[in-house]
């Protein structure tokens, strides 16, 4: 279907499948963990390797990309690799451009302003502007020597509307809501061009070699639950459907989906209402209320534990680890943060925290 892609064949065999087999509901030896930007700046290796390469010639250029992924593989016990990118990747494909400001984060030079401005958004050519990411993937799993299987991941529609929108982070993100309710109909346009770019790049991702995907909707929090429905989750929803009927046709392109609907806790039950595998919950969300409606849809787990726990001393991170494992349960669970890793965490601290996982 792809013609000048990977085929999703070859690869080395997997050593340590414990993420997979918890994906699938099955038994495991250990809780199986794995850490939202693991390959970050917490890590010194990866700091002296920004100096010299700029963000996104990182996520560009393979070689770059997949050393850095290894980088934690090598150095802290950790059950899956998730491919070094960015989210932002997506809208840079589409013509607008990403810078990344040091102590700022990444800011769009040209946002979109009004619905006009979609017109100039152009849809991407999978097989060309994607390659990189692809080629980055594809070279990963082959040098990950099946170690640990690898996850790939995106943004989802509603996060990258936001973005694009906004044109950097925010708290309140008024014009994005404001975007919303003025100009509905371009917005779902936007989405839905957004939707299907989406279900081809994270299907490429698995002919490449992803073994696993997630995505990452992490500004759900802003909206309300009619909103969620109709903005976020029904796109979402269209992108598990898309995947789960090419692994109908194909079943060698199965692979476990993830979703992260940040801080949207108050629609935990509508998200376990949809085709995917696998819920991500932040730390606000009362655990065993996950669990009783994970059960209730069949779902897998992942999370929770608040990043700033990882401040706390090595002893109360063990309690506390041990605590909220116990709570979630030790099957159909996959253990986390409840956001991503914070850049001046002790590599130490997190070490804690995986070694008491897996000693349970
Ligand atoms: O998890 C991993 O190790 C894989 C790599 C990964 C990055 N970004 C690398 C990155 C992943 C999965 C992301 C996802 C991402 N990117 C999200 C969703 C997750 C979330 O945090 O909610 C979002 C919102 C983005 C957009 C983005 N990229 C922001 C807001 C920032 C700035 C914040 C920060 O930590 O500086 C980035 C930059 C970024 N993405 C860095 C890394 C390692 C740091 C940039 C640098 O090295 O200068």
């Amino acid at each position: 279907e792809y013609k000048s892609l990977h085929t999703n064949t070859g690869f080395p065999a997997i050593l340590n499948d414990r993420i997979l087999k918890a994906a699938h509901g099955e038994e495991v030896d250990k809780i199986p963990i794995w850490i939202m930007r693991q390959a970050g700046r917490y890590l010194e290796e990866f700091r002296n390797l920004r100096v010299e390469n700029e963000f996104f010639r990182i996520c560009t250029t393979p070689r770059l990309a997949c050393e850095v992924t290894l980088l934690p593989i090598n150095l802290l016990p950790l059950d899956a690799a998730i491919i070094f990118s960015d989210i932002l990747v997506i809208p840079q494909t589409m013509g607008m451009e990403v810078i990344m400001e040091k102590g700022k984060g990444p800011v769009f030079t040209h946002p979109l302003q009004t619905p006009e401005d979609i017109n100039l958004l152009k849809i991407p050519d999978i097989s060309t502007d994607y390659e990189p990411y692809l080629d980055a993937i594809f070279l990963t799993r082959h040098s990950l020597l099946g170690k640990v299987p690898l996850i790939g991941f995106c943004g989802g529609p509603f996060t990258l509307f936001t973005y694009m929108i906004e044109g950097q982070g925010s708290t309140v993100f008024t014009k994005s809501r404001r975007w919303i309710y003025q100009y509905p109909q371009e917005t779902h346009r936007l989405l839905d061009m957004l939707t299907n770019i989406l279900c081809d790049f994270l299907l490429a991702q698995i002919c490449s070699g992803a073994q696993m995907l997630q995505i990452f909707e992490s500004h759900a929090g802003i909206l309300g639950p009619d909103e969620f429905e109709e903005f976020l989750l029904s796109y979402n929803r269209k992108i598990a459907s898309f995947l789960k009927e090419k692994a109908k046709i194909n079943p060698g392109l199965e692979a476990p989906l993830i979703i992260f609907c940040k801080d949207a806790g108050y629609a935990l039950e509508s998200i376990c209402q949809t085709e995917f595998d696998i819920i991500q919950i932040d730390w606000t969300v009362p655990i065993p209320r996950a669990r009783e409606l994970a059960n209730r849809y069949g779902k897998v787990l992942q999370g929770n534990l608040d990043p700033a726990a990882l401040y706390a001393s090595g002893d109360f991170i063990r309690q506390k680890a041990t605590k909220m494992v116990e709570t979630f349960g030790k099957e159909k669970y996959i253990c986390n943060l409840g956001h991503g890793i914070y850049p001046d965490t002790d590599p130490e601290k997190l070490r804690v925290y995986l070694e008491t996982v897996h000693s349970l």
